[in-house]
């Protein structure tokens, strides 16, 4: 990542009569003194590269000294508790701030450096500064005569233009991102051959988790998601804590995150190794309509073709399968699959996870993709197991298969191919070096 580029793009943008001040996360507090693991607001990240909580940043493009960090002071004894601090002082060497001062004393110099400025930009996620800044606008207004000034200033979010710059990855950014997917394949290939009837899925998360750390990931970007059985239903399901059975598919979504950035794949694979001919129907279902819409994505196609490419293929295989009853077009039009589909198909990706930016064209238009979007493509079935009027061969069934795909000058890249994703590659690697359950728990009466 590199941030300096990333404000220089930013000031490109605007001119001298603007100001951006954008807030990093505040450190959480878990429990009595025990903070959550941080994780910083990833617009403060992109455009600061600072991990530290409780920071805010001034950039003023056009200044002699356009970029200002406002951090937390230098305190020893609060470091050897919780960790190093840069402290101002640090922020200008480190971080190349032009200028820097203690948070504390941001109420009495921020506004004082917006000098004339009459364009307030402001990145505030967590709405814990928004209050403040209005209050800075405000007094510029009370603080001249009412016809010494013409034009006052205006506050807006920051998000407009910086979103739309995070749209687009730097080589960089794909060289983290691409990073990150290596590592989530690798884990996954860890996750699948360690997958055998009677392993808890946390045993399997945890063990996820563990080769992220070995590829030099920071964390992992979201929860992971390791559901046997009927709580692959559940879309964010993240307990992780039962075991698994044979018979049973197991659906794992998880990614790495590596130098802030995200990758997030979704495989599923039955937990004993062997597809039964139902879970293979709709698992070879779920993986075509997934190759179909990952052939639309070329420069120029529109945003919604990957959803529409992929709910036709998946409308039709449910309608030649029984599953779905009607016709093709009307279902389409009544998105009738999704009692079956429920979700849509993908989202942007970076530094978050689900990442920003727009879909859509003011027009109300779906965008066109462009070269260096990163964007995941996610279809899937669920069949409930009380859907009453489906053979009940297919219920309880619930595939999701996941790719992250850079969009390039000549159409799309699959970063994710790596993570085995044919029957025939997942039923050779899955449980070809199962874990065991070593462990042993207190009885039940002994925990009541
Ligand atoms: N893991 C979250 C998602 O796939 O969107
Ligand atoms: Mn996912
Ligand atoms: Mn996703």
């Amino acid at each position: 990542m590199n941030p300096t580029l990333h404000r220089q793009k930013l000031c490109e943008q605007l001119d001298t009569n603007a100001a951006v001040i954008v807030a990093g996360s505040p450190q959480r507090i878990r429990s009595k003194n025990q903070p959550y693991r941080f994780t910083q607001n990833k617009d403060f990240l992109y455009l600061t590269g600072f991990h530290e909580p409780d920071a805010v940043a001034l950039i003023r493009p056009g200044h002699a000294q356009p970029y200002v960090i406002f951090c937390r002071a230098k305190d020893p004894a609060m470091e050897t508790s919780f960790g190093a601090r840069l402290g101002p002082e640090g922020a200008v060497t480190e971080l190349g701030a032009n200028l820097a001062y203690p948070i504390d004393e941001m109420d009495k110099v921020l506004p004082e450096l917006l000098e004339e400025r009459q364009r307030i930009l402001l990145g505030d996620e967590e709405n814990r500064l928004s209050a403040r800044v209005w209050g800075w606008v405000n007094a510029q207004r009370q603080s001249v005569r009412f016809d010494d000034r013409r034009v006052f200033r205006s506050l807006e979010p920051l998000a407009g233009v910086l979103h739309e710059m995070r749209i687009i990855k730097t080589d960089a950014e794909v060289a983290a991102i691409r990073h990150a997917t290596d590592a989530a394949c690798a884990a996954h290939r860890k996750v699948m051959a360690h997958t055998a009837p009677g392993v808890n899925e946390r045993q399997l998360s945890m063990a996820f988790n563990a080769e992220l750390a070995h590829w030099d990931c920071d964390t992992d970007p979201y929860p992971n998601i390791v559901a046997g059985g009927p709580r692959a239903m559940c879309l964010h399901y993240d307990e992780n804590d039962k075991p698994l059975e044979a018979g049973q598919m197991l659906l794992i979504d998880a990614g790495g995150e590596f130098r802030g950035y995200a990758s997030d794949i979704t495989r599923t694979y039955p937990v004993s190794g062997q597809f039964s001919e139902p879970q293979k129907t709709l698992y070879n279902l779920v993986l075509a309509s997934l190759d179909a819409a990952i052939a639309t994505v070329t420069p120029g196609a529109p945003w919604g073709s990957i959803y529409n490419t992929a709910r036709r293929v998946l409308t039709e295989g449910l309608l030649e399968l029984g599953i779905l009853k009607g016709e093709l077009e009307t279902l389409l039009a009544e998105e009738g699959h999704k009692r079956f589909t429920v979700h849509k198909t993908g989202h942007y990706m970076g530094l978050d996870v689900h990442d920003v930016g727009q879909y859509r064209l003011p027009s109300g238009e779906w965008r066109p993709l462009e070269p260096g979007m990163v964007l995941t493509i996610e279809p899937g079935l669920y069949i409930p197991d009380n859907a009453a009027d489906v053979d009940p061969k297919w219920r309880g069934i619930a595939v999701r298969i996941e790719d992250d795909i850079l969009v390039t000058h000549t159409g799309a890249e699959n970063l994710s191919a790596a993570a085995p994703r044919t029957v025939a590659e997942l039923e050779s690697l899955v449980g070809s070096a199962p874990i065991t359950r070593s462990v042993h728990v207190p009885s039940e009466s002994a925990l009541r």
